[in-house]
């Protein structure tokens, strides 16, 4: 299985969800590709945001080394699935989109809500951690299962 997590800056919400999905993918075995981009461009090569990094550590987990990327097309063609964080990425994400099978690999990472961006909140970074840890937990267990 190889999986994309998409926000709008590769800085806060992708990387928690790459580093989480990552970790647990390995402690059951998987041999699974887990990556992370953004829909924006301005923060290329960056490491995570300092709020993610220390939220993920908490929790100890280190996804300092991860540098931010750009969403692009050809990652339709290597990942089977991309999972988007918010409505935005969505609209983003499919706009690029070239055909039928290009669309459905697209999907909200949360199902039918979103992870809401905690950039402009450092209080939110907490909550956003646990939401996305929950949801990779249940995404280990439908994706496992369809393989
Ligand atoms: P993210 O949060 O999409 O969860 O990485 C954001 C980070 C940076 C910006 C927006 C959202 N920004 O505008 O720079």
């Amino acid at each position: 299985m190889k999986i994309l997590m998409v926000c709008l800056g590769n800085i806060c919400r992708s990387p928690l969800a790459h580093g989480i999905m990552e970790h647990l993918a390995q402690q059951k075995g998987l041999n699974w590709e887990i990556d992370s981009a953004g829909t924006g461009n301005w923060h290329i090569g960056e490491q995570p945001d300092r709020r993610s990094i220390a939220v993920a550590r908490k929790y100890g987990l280190d996804i300092s080394g991860q540098s931010c990327r750009q969403f692009e097309t050809a990652d339709f063609e290597r990942f089977d699935q991309i999972l988007v964080m918010d409505y935005s990425n969505l609209n983003d994400v499919k706009a690029l989109a070239r055909n039928e099978e290009e669309h459905n690999k697209i999907n909200l990472f949360l199902k039918d809500t979103i992870v809401p961006d905690p950039y402009h909140d450092d209080d939110q970074f907490d909550p956003v951690y646990q939401m996305i840890e929950k949801r990779c937990k249940e995404l280990i267990v439908e994706f496992a299962s369809t393989i």
